[in-house]
């Protein structure tokens, strides 16, 4: 593999401190080309603007798809990549679903080792750190036709992270809009799900909401996802969360979750939910905990659930499942517990 190195690193300039997530890039980035039926040689090279034509397929289709992944530091400074496996797996899911060829397991796995081991010092070993991995893959055919692109880049970036959200998380529950709806690509990482959860999030911003619930496209009656994250309910003492659909993403935090839950003796449900199975469990003291959980966030509290006007304002708990079971995912991420899962790979030679 092509490897140049940046000369001027920007990781002295860099204010770890002050992190506001996917704002800060490390100084490499690798990239893939597609063209004639075949994945070339991968490449990294300093981070920087890459050239796309205005003809490129993506900009007027949309066709692209994107991972999220996070590799952490250990206490002997390795670097531990989490459930890799699992996100090339479903990249190339998201992948066959947009018409994009898929990425050959040695592509991925080579050029993130690469990546990572030029930009190491990127990640950081205290508490709370990561290295948050955003592997894409777009349509840079020069072609206005409406048809699947020839030609595609394939391109891994790294952004140091620490929180991605800071505060609480207040979600009102969307009963007109829709993120995802059978036989759709909610089940995919496709760009344009996000694009399209745009403007109906930032609707609910302005009435002081940090997210959505959304709700299925066809009765808007059962509870899909919140925001980017699966969402869990906590109902007495058994973890509800929705079954997986094709209207729903697989998170991996989210299939971690229902292992360590299970392990933990904790009973989980994976099933649809009513909104007023929700609503019904808060009114009789039932509903203990709401959280939400993904890549970029691991798993966070939700604070309170609006339903059109009425607000349910969820209460800490002492014995909160969301803060156990986060507390051992994360220990397991960062080599501090002991991996019996197979979830932790170190970044080698
Ligand atoms: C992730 O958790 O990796 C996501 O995909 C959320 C992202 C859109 C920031």
């Amino acid at each position: 593999m092509k490897v140049t190195k940046t000369s001027i690193s920007k990781l002295n300039t860099t204010d770890f401190s002050n992190l506001p997530f996917g704002t800060v890039f490390s100084d490499h980035m690798l990239i893939c080309n597609y063209k004639q039926g075949k994945w070339e040689e991968p490449e990294i090279s300093p981070y920087g603007p890459i050239p796309i034509h205005p003809g490129s397929q993506v900009l007027h289709y949309g066709q692209s798809v994107f991972e999220g992944m996070k590799v952490f530091k250990n206490d002997s400074n390795e670097l531990l990549l989490f459930r890799k496996d699992e996100n090339l797996k479903r990249l190339n899911q998201s992948a066959n679903r947009l018409s994009i060829p898929v990425i050959e397991e040695s592509i991925f796995m080579n050029g993130l080792d690469n990546l990572l081991k030029i930009d190491s010092e990127w990640c950081k070993a205290e508490q709370g750190y990561s290295l948050y991995i955003r592997p894409f893959i777009f349509a840079s055919s020069e072609c206005v036709k409406a048809s699947a692109s020839e030609e595609y880049t394939f391109v891994i970036i790294t952004s140091p992270s620490i929180n991605y959200y800071a505060g609480e998380i207040n979600v009102v529950i969307e009963e007109h809009y829709t993120r995802a709806s059978q036989g759709g690509v909610g089940y995919a990482k496709a760009a344009g799900n996000y694009a399209a959860s745009f403007y109906p999030t930032k609707q609910a911003n302005a009435k002081g909401f940090q997210q959505l619930i959304w709700t299925d496209a066809k009765e808007h009656k059962y509870i899909e996802e919140s925001g980017t994250m699966n969402i869990w309910f906590r109902i007495g003492d058994i973890l509800v969360t929705p079954a997986l659909s094709d209207s729903i993403l697989g998170g991996i935090t989210r299939d971690s979750i229902v292992t360590l839950a299970k392990d933990n003796g904790i009973k989980v449900e994976e099933r649809r939910i009513l909104i007023t199975e929700v609503i019904e469990a808060f009114n009789n003291g039932m509903l203990k905990e709401v959280f939400g959980t993904g890549t970029a966030v691991t798993v966070n509290p939700i604070n309170s659930i609006t339903f059109r006007e009425n607000r349910m304002i969820i209460k800490a708990q002492n014995d909160s499942f969301a803060l156990k079971l986060k507390k051992q995912l994360q220990g397991i991420q960062k080599g501090s517990i002991v991996d019996i899962y197979d979830w932790t790979s170190k970044v080698t030679d």
